[in-house]
Parts: C-alpha cells; structure tokens; sequence
C-alpha cells in the first residue's frame, strides 16, 4: 500500500460550475482557488511530496480576452496572498510554463513567491501555467540541441521542466471529461488515471481521498506480468 509520490490534477469545470448557477465565468474561477487551497492543505496532511496542478493551458489563450484577464488578475493576486501562507506550512511553491509572454507584474509575483518558498521542504507544489505537455518534451529538446547533448531518455528526462518532482503516479482530472488536454504527457507515460465527475469548485477533501484509496490498490506493473511482481 503505497501513496504517490506525485499527484497531478487537471481543475477541470469552473466555468460549467458558474454557468448552472447562471454567474459569470470567472465566479467559478475564482470558486475553483478555493478548491485549491483544500487541494494543497488536504494533499500536504496527506504527505504527498509533489502535486502538480494545470491552472492554464497554452491553449487557454484562445478563451474570450476577458476570462483570460480575469485568470491573469487571479494568479497575481493568488500568488502574492498564497505565498507566505505555502512555505509556513512547508510547501515549496514552483510556477511551471512558458513564462516569456507573462505580464512584467505576474513574473516578479512569480519570482518573489518562489523565493519565498524555496526552503520549504514538506512537498513540492508545482502550478502549471501556459504550460502543455508537449511544449515541455519541445524546450527540453530544444535546450539539449543549444548544449551539443546526446538525447537520451534520461537526459531529455533532466531537461523537462519539473525533474524534481520526477514520474506523475496519479493523475486526477475533474469535470467529467476523460482527457489530458496536453497536461504532462511524458512524465505521466505509467501514470494511474482517475477521473471524477465533480466540477473542480466542488472537488472536497473526501474526493481526493477517494482518489488516492483507489491509487492504492492498484497493481503497476510498468510492462512486468502480475507474476513477475509478486514474486
Ligand atoms: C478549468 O475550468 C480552469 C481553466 C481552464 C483555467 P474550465 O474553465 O475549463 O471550466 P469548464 O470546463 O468550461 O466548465
Ligand atoms: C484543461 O482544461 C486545462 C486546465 C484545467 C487548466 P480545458 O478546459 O482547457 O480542456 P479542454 O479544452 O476541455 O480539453
Ligand atoms: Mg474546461
């Protein structure tokens, strides 16, 4: 009975959420960092050593230019209120993504948390933004070529962009979709697949330990026969 070692979560349904309660979109954006916050506190009293999260997708930029304001507006303001809360309950925070188009104020709200964090040592807390799994497998590549490297699977693997937190175990996407809309692809190759109908806003503690009870009785064999494992 082991627990992951690394959970990542697609928050999947704010805006279905808002939508049933006739509110505007980002009401059930701003409902869904509530559902964070109990995300992070619940998968730290857990003892979950990584948890990734997909807040905004490279392809999120397609969305109405409003939405997209709104979430911006929230990251900035979530990371400066968050940050000092995070590290005194020892999650090291990390922003994850193609940071080169973020607005000068979302990078120094990024620069300052994670410098505030950065000894924290409970759980590693990666907020994935303008982040796609295939832009990851892309730069790394990419940083391999500028170095005159070898790609190998492990030196590609170093390269990715959130090697401290290594292999996904779990990942969890709510919203009743059973997709991973480009979230971490390569790191998620022998990841368990849970899938919750709950809209993210109303994603509970209880949900997430559901999860995770149902991760613990799964056999992984990563290509071995269920033999080979017991014996
Ligand atoms: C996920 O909820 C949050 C982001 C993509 C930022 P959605 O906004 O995708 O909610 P639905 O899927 O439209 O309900
Ligand atoms: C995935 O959700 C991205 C995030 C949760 C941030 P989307 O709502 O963007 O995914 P699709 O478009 O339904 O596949
Ligand atoms: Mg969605």
């Amino acid at each position: 009975m082991t627990k992951p070692n690394h959970v990542a979560v697609i928050m999947d349904g704010n805006g279905r959420w808002a939508q049933q309660r006739l509110m505007p979109r980002i009401e059930g954006h701003r409902r869904g960092i509530a559902a964070l916050r109990t995300l992070v506190e619940t998968a730290r009293r857990s003892q979950i050593a990584n948890l990734s999260v997909f807040a905004f997708s490279s392809e999120n930029w397609k969305r109405p230019a409003d939405e997209v304001q709104g979430l911006m507006r929230f990251f900035v303001a979530g990371l400066k209120k968050e940050a000092v809360p995070l590290r005194d309950a020892g999650v090291r925070m990390h922003v994850v993504g193609d940071r080169s188009v973020f607005s000068e104020d979302l990078n120094a709200a990024i620069d300052e948390a994670e410098d505030i964090g950065k000894d924290a040592s409970g759980m590693h807390f990666n907020i994935c933004l303008n982040y796609g799994g295939r832009w990851d497998i892309v730069q790394a590549a990419q940083m391999l070529q500028k170095e005159d490297s070898p790609i190998t699977l492990e030196s590609l693997e170093q390269k990715l962009c959130m090697p401290w937190s290594g292999p996904v175990d779990l990942m969890i996407r709510t919203g009743g979709e059973r997709r991973i809309s480009n979230f971490i692809l390569w790191q998620a190759a022998y990841a368990e697949l849970w899938f919750s109908d709950a809209l993210w806003p109303d994603f509970s503690a209880a949900d997430f330990a559901a999860a995770l009870s149902w991760f613990e009785g799964r056999e992984r064999r990563f290509g071995m026969t269920s033999a080979q494992l017991k014996a």
